[in-house]
């Protein structure tokens, strides 16, 4: 490693995981952990675990695990000097000047590469809009009546209709056709070889929440398949995680963000002097987008297209954004599709009005959900009133729910004290789901994991986790178990560690994660530690014993295998045996 032990180990203290997580991945506090929707993979129920005391976390479905290195390394693309700056910078402890690897200059070279040719392609594409070659795209903007002053604000540029124009541009600003590729600018092609991603098309440079360009949408003018072309994910060009026009809207003094489908929509917008607006990019809004608007402490209204589409988009959003514990309003742009309409047709003022009585992102829910029922007939009545029921099971807080429940029965004439018993009665039924299917996914690891229980691997792995979970249990085994009997490499390295620490009380596991500079390693050693030991009160002794038995006996199994070839081995398999035969005989150790 690169800094001293030391100050790594200085610095990760000092930084709490779960504050490092938080303004990433909602988490709530369960028993001694906290879990919340696993940022690295898609999932609908969380399986993702943060310990404080360990200061790990561990994701159960995708097994992602680490400490808050890991964590940034792996969802800001940092690399390690990234991560420890950041860190070390809110810790306010000063790192000393470093000379940097080869590895991590190619990898910081990499991103500042993808990071400059958005940029000059970006200056090119803008500089084209406005040269003589650039009349289709002037018009076409004209035509959306954008500004100039607008069309400066947000970059907007146009892609000539030659098939390489950029790509020899770029050629002769010194850039290769790897990093033309690796940016998605240019497209390879059997038989033509290097072509332009973008041809003629109006461009709209895609930037992060600091204002660097990072990749590209390009419209086609007027009609055509597909109507917007984007740039494909990069290093430094991640979907999920960015909001077209944040980094204007971030400094907006509007109380709200207001999120909308489209860029032309922000743009629009912004022009009418709404410096809130934001939409995400050409993808459904993610959790991750929830979590990046969060961290700005605003509200948040969605400004979705009026028709069937932009609803269900809206519906998905109000329950991502509640997930990430944001109330969302929704606004109303009847009888228009979109914010652009809307403003060319009734102007600023009235959109305005709009925003403020935009509606409660629950009550839009209940609306919508309303027109699905004829509620003139009884028993469609019914089936409605249950689901508005199940609804209300959302909320946890009391008094928060009851707030809303008076507010429903009110709008929709149910009678309160009925509501409430049906909100009751669903609560129990859905908590009941919940512990089957809790059980029916123990069952499955159980199984899982059994299959393996012969193998003395696995038995390694339960000791290190049993031992992280009562270090006190080192003191019975220290004169039976040592750094030699771990046969699996992963697990050797762990105990080279933690054997040492245990003895001295300096154990830490967050600390022992560092070790492993894969990210794979260090993954599968934070799923050591969190792991939950699963065995009932009265057989853990037992279970405890045949554990370090069976690690002693594929030890001693080990070692014969080397007798003949290392002269060292026939006294290590001896004493080994004498220890085994003694472990045999002791009822517990
Ligand atoms: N989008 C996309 N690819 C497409 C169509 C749409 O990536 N083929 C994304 C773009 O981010 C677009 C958004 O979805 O901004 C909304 O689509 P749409 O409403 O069709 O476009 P607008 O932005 O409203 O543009 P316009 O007003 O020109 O129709
Ligand atoms: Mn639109």
């Amino acid at each position: 490693m690169f800094y001293p032990e030391e100050l790594i180990e200085e610095v990760r203290v000092r930084n709490d995981i779960v504050d490092i997580i938080s303004p990433y991945v909602s988490l709530k506090k369960s028993g001694s952990r906290y879990t919340g929707l696993c940022p690295f993979h898609n999932e609908k129920t969380p399986s993702f675990s943060v310990s404080q005391r360990d200061q790990l976390y561990y994701c159960f479905g995708c097994h992602a695990g680490g400490n808050v290195y890991t964590f940034l390394q792996k969802y800001e693309n940092m690399t390690f000097p990234e991560a420890i700056r950041v860190l070390a910078d809110r810790a306010g402890i000063t790192l000393p000047e470093m000379e940097m690897t080869e590895e991590m200059k190619q990898k910081r070279n990499r991103r500042q590469r993808l990071f400059e040719i958005n940029n000059v392609a970006a200056k090119y594409f803008y500089y084209q809009l406005r040269s003589e070659r650039g009349e289709l795209g002037k018009h076409y903007f004209e035509e959306r009546k954008l500004s100039a002053e607008t069309q400066k604000k947000f970059g907007l540029g146009y892609s000539l209709q030659y098939s390489d124009d950029l790509i020899r541009y770029l050629r002769k600003e010194g850039y290769t056709d790897d990093v033309i590729r690796d940016a998605g600018l240019g497209i390879f092609e059997e038989r033509e070889g290097m072509r332009d991603k973008f041809i003629n098309r109006v461009m709209f440079p895609i930037q992060d929440q600091n204002g660097k360009v990072i990749g590209f949408g390009g419209r086609v003018m007027g009609e055509g398949e597909p109507k917007y072309l984007n740039s494909p994910e990069t290093e430094i060009f991640e979907k999920r995680k960015n909001l077209y026009g944040l980094h204007l809207a971030r400094s907006s003094r509007a109380k709200q963000f207001i999120l909308c489908e489209g860029y032309m929509d922000v743009i629009s917008m912004h022009q009418a002097g709404f410096t809130q607006a934001v939409a995400s990019l050409g993808t459904a809004f993610t959790p991750e987008q929830a979590m990046l608007l969060k961290r700005f402490g605003k509200d948040i209204y969605l400004a979705y297209d009026s028709d069937g589409a932009g609803t269900n988009a809206a519906l998905k959003a109000v329950a991502i954004l509640r997930e990430a514990g944001i109330s969302a309003r929704v606004i109303d742009m009847r009888p228009y599709k979109d914010p652009d309409e809307f403003i060319k047709n009734l102007g600023q003022e009235e959109y305005q009005k709009r925003i403020d009585e935009a509606e409660n992102g629950f009550l839009f829910e209940i609306r919508i959900l309303r027109k699905g029922y004829q509620t003139d007939d009884p028993a469609e009545k019914t089936k409605f009133e249950t689901e508005v029921a199940r609804k209300l099971c959302v909320f946890t807080d009391e008094l928060e729910r009851g707030n809303y429940l008076n507010t429903v029965a009110e709008q929709y004439g149910i009678p309160k004290d009925s509501l409430k018993k049906k909100v009751i009665s669903e609560a129990s039924i859905g908590g009941l789901k919940d512990d089957r299917e809790r059980f029916v996914k123990r069952e499955r690891d159980r199984q899982r994991e059994s299959g393996a229980q012969e193998n003395a691997k696995y038995a390694q792995r339960l000791l290190l986790t049993w031992l992280s979970e009562e270090p006190e249990r080192y003191s019975r085994i220290r004169d039976y178990i040592g750094v030699n009997d771990f046969t699996d490499p992963l697990y050797r390295r762990i105990a080279e560690r933690m054997l040492p620490g245990l003895e001295d009380g300096s154990f830490q596991a967050a600390a022992i994660i560092d070790l492993f500079e894969e990210l794979e390693d260090q993954q599968a050693a934070s799923r050591v530690f969190h792991t939950r030991l699963d065995v009932a009160d009265d057989e853990k002794e037992k279970a405890f014993r045949d554990i370090v038995i069976r690690i002693k006996q594929d030890s001693v199994a080990h070692d014969s295998a080397d007798l003949g070839v290392d002269i060292g081995a026939l006294d290590r398999v001896l004493a080994a045996k004498k220890v085994l035969e003694k472990l045999q005989r002791m009822e517990r150790l």
